[in-house]
């Protein structure tokens, strides 16, 4: 049996529902993308936040966020991004995290796959990093089955957009080494980057998402496109083999 996960990344929203990011009122989009979610994709089996939650950080708006998520929340996984408040997020998704872990991570087990939230959050910075206890946590996840799907908030790889490679993901080489060694690992899907971009590390495919608001363009310096807001669906099979596409706010 096929599982179908809807990923939605960086939504940056603000305890004031009015809050506009870069010119984009982030709780508008949200809502518009809640609603294609429902009209289209109704049907997942679970929905994937992978950080950048609360651009303000504050408790209020991760209240806001739980309250807007409504019956979803059961399905619902979180890791954490740059923008987001820790204690603020265990405290406001008691049922999400496991309070014996010490970093934000997820993993659980659908038939064939494992499915992997990593946290790469470094507290206090832009820049992401996983750290050696971590990638230790990660390896033994690893074994559970012979398939896996990571999702992490700062891509392993440089997606070639100068400025945001600067506030990427800082020693990524024993990380990548690790999924390069892995076959197991089919996919890996982050955010933080605002844009959708791909590539491959060994067997692996490694995609990043367009964000529920901003959407950054690929030129060196910083810049802005003009494509809606997005999310995206993965679709697992038994037999380890996957289907994911984007959607854009607009999109039939
Ligand atoms: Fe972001
Ligand atoms: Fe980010």
């Amino acid at each position: 049996m096929s599982v179908r996960i809807v990923q939605l990344t960086d939504l940056h929203l603000y305890k004031q529902r009015d809050g506009v990011l870069a010119g984009v009122p982030t709780w508008e989009t949200f809502a518009a993308i809640q609603r294609q979610v429902r009209e289209h994709h109704a049907d997942f089996d679970y929905l994937i936040l992978t950080g950048d939650l609360a651009q303000d950080e504050e408790r209020e708006t991760y209240e806001m966020m739980r309250e807007a998520l409504g019956d979803w929340l059961d399905r619902c996984r979180i890791i954490p991004g740059n923008h987001d408040d820790p204690v603020h997020l265990r405290a406001v998704f008691p049922e999400v995290f496991d309070e014996a872990s010490a970093s934000l991570n997820f993993s659980f087990t659908c038939s064939h796959w494992q499915v992997i939230g990593l946290d790469s959050q470094v507290v206090g910075e832009i820049t992401g990093r996983v750290g050696s206890e971590q990638l230790e946590w990660l390896g033994a996840q690893l074994q559970e089955r012979p398939s896996a799907l990571v999702f992490v908030h700062h891509p392993p790889l440089p997606i070639d957009v100068a400025w945001l490679d600067s506030l990427g993901m800082n020693e990524a080489e024993p990380l990548v080494s690790l999924i390069a060694e892995s076959p197991q690992v089919k996919l890996v899907c982050a955010g933080h980057v605002h844009q959708e971009w791909r590539s491959r590390i060994g067997d692996a495919d490694i995609y990043t998402t367009p964000s529920t608001c901003v959407q950054f363009g690929s030129r060196s310096e910083k810049s802005f496109d003009t494509r809606t807001a997005g999310y995206r669906t993965i679709t697992l099979e038994a037999d380890g083999r996957y289907t994911t596409e984007v959607h854009r706010l607009g999109d039939a």
